[in-house]
């Protein structure tokens, strides 16, 4: 049998490993592949090391349009794409990361009845182990002697324990993009399978995670259940606003152009309210964690409560579709809209209409949003940072005042200048977004500033080249 040095391709000395690329295909009808380029935190902070021709990153093939692209061997330089088996996929995808691993992180389950941790669950997690092989098998291949490995997420936990069995001349992390579940909420999981994610990550020299709570919170666990980290450095990078793109791509004739459609959208240019009509925005993928019908919810109580608002404010949803194929984001998603609709049909006159929402993903329509919202709302009832909250302030034009829920990791840093609130508290949420729409100009203006400052602290790539250097030059964690 072949060693895995003796398979290995690339020598590639930086390799990055996620679920997600950087690059996606879709097949047209006349059989072409048309490749989109996405965005994010890993995208950018990976440019840092742009045309570094020895580095490598390794994602798997999420649809047909991928597995085309690798089956015909299209692909991108620096970009290594994994065909694994899409049932092994869907049930590691769907069934394990995004249903079981993301409710944990996130605490979303409903436990009168669920999770149920049962003989269909052995089998998902069986195809996770096998997803997480494949990527430690394709690493193994690819890495150059001592390279630095970095693993992402919770898709891929078990990834740096397999891949230390395989090499271990490697320098590896595991960095959590998401939230740590408490200790209580984290032994929901059985036994085994909790001990087999945190030995799985320990596999790695260091985890990374976005904010001190979510590592202590991940060290507390190691703690409990598995005797402490071990040789594992714990360390924190909070992933910041990349100030230069995003000052840069809100200026362009597009995001201009979408400004126009969202202010005649918005209104209230005649009749009394003349010019003066604020906008409350929020802009999500339709996620379960990010709270948006308890978002709605506060907007129709804050109309209700305070009448003065009615045909002076309008929120502007903006909610994308996200992971259509579980049924509980498919729910999700009709239940923002029916409540969307009630408080239209309730509150809205010929002339208003009090909630936009808009389900299209369009990066540029999101960037005209910040620029000209008076408020932003971001509740999360769980988040590992958020970004949303940190490019806000950037890009705003006259400052927008940031209601900011405290379980959201961006609060670490922003807590000081938004305004806080606890997520589930519909009614201290609707007197919050009272508190932001009345908030003196000259006082939203500085907290903007400061809010952007705090934002852009560790910009992505500085991000990346961190976690880097601290790999490379064996540091000690700690954080
Ligand atoms: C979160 C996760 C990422 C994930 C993203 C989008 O930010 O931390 O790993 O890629 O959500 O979710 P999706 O399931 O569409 O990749």
């Amino acid at each position: 049998m072949a060693s895995p040095h003796a398979a290995r391709v690339h020598a590639a000395r930086v390799l990055v490993a996620s679920n997600r690329g950087p690059v996606s295909y879709t097949l047209r009808d006349d059989g072409e592949l048309e490749a989109a380029r996405g965005g994010g935190g890993l995208v950018s902070g990976l440019s840092a090391i742009e045309g570094d021709t020895d580095s490598l990153w390794v994602c798997a093939a999420l649809g047909d349009g991928d597995r085309a692209a690798v089956r015909r061997g299209v692909g991108e330089d620096g970009v290594r794409m994994l065909d694994i088996d899409a049932e092994v996929h869907a049930a590691a995808y769907n069934g394990i990361a995004n249903s079981v691993l993301w409710f944990v992180h996130h605490m979303l389950y409903q436990t009168p009845l669920e999770p149920v941790f049962d003989v269909a669950f052995r089998r998902q997690w069986d195809a996770y182990r096998t997803y997480n092989r494949a990527f430690a098998d394709a690493l193994a291949a690819e890495a150059a002697d001592g390279a630095a490995v970095l693993v992402q997420d919770y898709h891929l936990a078990l990834v740096p324990g397999m891949l230390r069995e395989l090499r271990p001349d490697l320098r590896i992390s595991h960095f959590s993009h998401t939230p740590w579940a408490p200790v209580e909420y984290f032994r929901l999981l059985p036994d085994d399978i909790g001990a087999e994610l945190l030995h799985g990550i320990l596999g790695a020299d260091r985890a990374g995670f976005l904010t001190r709570r979510w590592a202590d919170a991940f060290g507390a666990c190691c703690t409990a259940v598995v005797g402490g980290t071990g040789d594992t450095a714990v360390s924190v990078h909070g992933l910041g606003a990349d100030a230069d793109f995003l000052r840069e791509r809100s200026h362009r004739p597009d995001v201009d152009e979408r400004m126009t459609a969202l202010r005649e959208r918005i209104g209230g240019g005649g009749g009394e309210s003349a010019g003066d009509r604020k906008t409350i925005v929020r802009v999500d993928r339709t996620e379960l964690s990010k709270n948006i019908v308890r978002g709605l919810l506060a907007f129709r109580e804050l109309l209700d409560a305070r009448p003065e608002w009615r045909g002076r404010v309008v929120h502007m949803a903006f909610a994308y579709p996200s992971r259509q194929d579980l049924a509980v984001y498919r729910d999700y998603m009709t239940e923002v809209r029916r409540v969307a609709d009630d408080i239209n049909s309730r509150y809205g006159t010929p002339d208003w209409t009090p909630v936009a929402l808009y389900l299209k993903d369009d990066f540029a329509r999101s960037l005209a949003a910040y620029r000209l919202a008076d408020v932003a709302l971001v509740n999360p009832i769980r988040d590992g940072m958020n970004l949303v909250a940190k490019e806000v302030p950037v890009v705003s034009d006259h400052g927008c005042a940031l209601v900011l829920s405290r379980e959201a990791g961006a609060y670490e840093e922003l807590g000081d200048d938004a305004i806080t609130v606890n997520p589930y508290d519909v009614s201290a949420t609707a007197d919050a977004l009272h508190r932001a729409l009345t908030m003196p100009d000259a006082e939203r203006a500085e907290r903007t500033g400061r809010l952007a400052a705090a934002a852009t602290a560790l910009p992505p790539q500085q991000w990346f080249l961190d976690q880097l250097n601290a790999l490379t030059s064996g540091e000690q964690g700690g954080g």
